[in-house]
């Protein structure tokens, strides 16, 4: 009986130093920041938000799903961005990027090879005063380490997000439509 009362605590103990090891060696995405200071835990759990569209970029062979929060995908039912009015604060965005490969029993078809980066961005008035409202945040992927990396050197890579958005400022900053489906 003693024996497997202390077979058992060995056990337990092992199963934790495991567990404490993983959880310093691995920290994960979600402790990830951007230069900026926008957390990529910002967006916990986007994994399962709703799809908007998707999209594809024959320059450099990419394959983009689009994904709001439920905030978001409640204002675009509502004809935002397209009746003039603007998405409202706490409304998120997320850009998932692989590059493509053909569909190894179906070569006609496209379908997502490897990660590439997780971008979004964030409705917040107050915060983001400079930006038009929004906040940006993109996280690189790399496959070789399975480890993704704040994108740019320092907080001015904001601005090249925001000036090429600014291109859609009439959709509120937002390129993305919501199609039918
Ligand atoms: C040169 C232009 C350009 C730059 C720079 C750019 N984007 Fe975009 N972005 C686009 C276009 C075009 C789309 C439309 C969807 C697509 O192409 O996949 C888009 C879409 C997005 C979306 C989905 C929402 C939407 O507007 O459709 C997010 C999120 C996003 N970009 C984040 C970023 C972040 C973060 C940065 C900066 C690190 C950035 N973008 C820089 C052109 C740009």
């Amino acid at each position: 009986m003693k024996k497997i009362i202390i077979s058992a605590i060995l056990v337990f103990v092992a199963v934790l130093m495991v567990w404490g090891y993983r959880s310093i060696a691995a920290p994960g995405k979600y402790s990830l920041k951007a230069h900026n200071g926008i957390s990529f835990s910002e967006i916990k759990g986007y994994e399962t938000w709703q799809t908007v569209a998707v999209s594809r970029r024959t320059d450099n062979n990419e394959l983009r799903v689009i994904l709001a929060n439920p905030t978001m995908i409640k204002a675009y039912k509502k004809g935002i961005p397209g009746n003039d009015k603007l998405f409202p604060d706490k409304s998120i965005i997320v850009k998932i990027a692989w590059s493509e490969r053909q569909n190894a029993d179906f070569p006609a078809a496209y379908e997502p090879d490897v990660l590439r980066r997780v971008e979004f961005i964030i409705k917040d008035s107050k915060r983001f005063p400079n930006t038009s409202g929004w906040g940006y945040a993109r996280f690189v992927y790399d496959a070789k380490t399975s480890t993704f990396t704040p994108y740019g050197k320092d907080a001015s890579f904001v601005q090249e997000c925001y000036e090429c958005h600014t291109t859609v400022k009439q959709k509120d900053f937002i390129f993305t439509n919501y199609p039918q489906r």
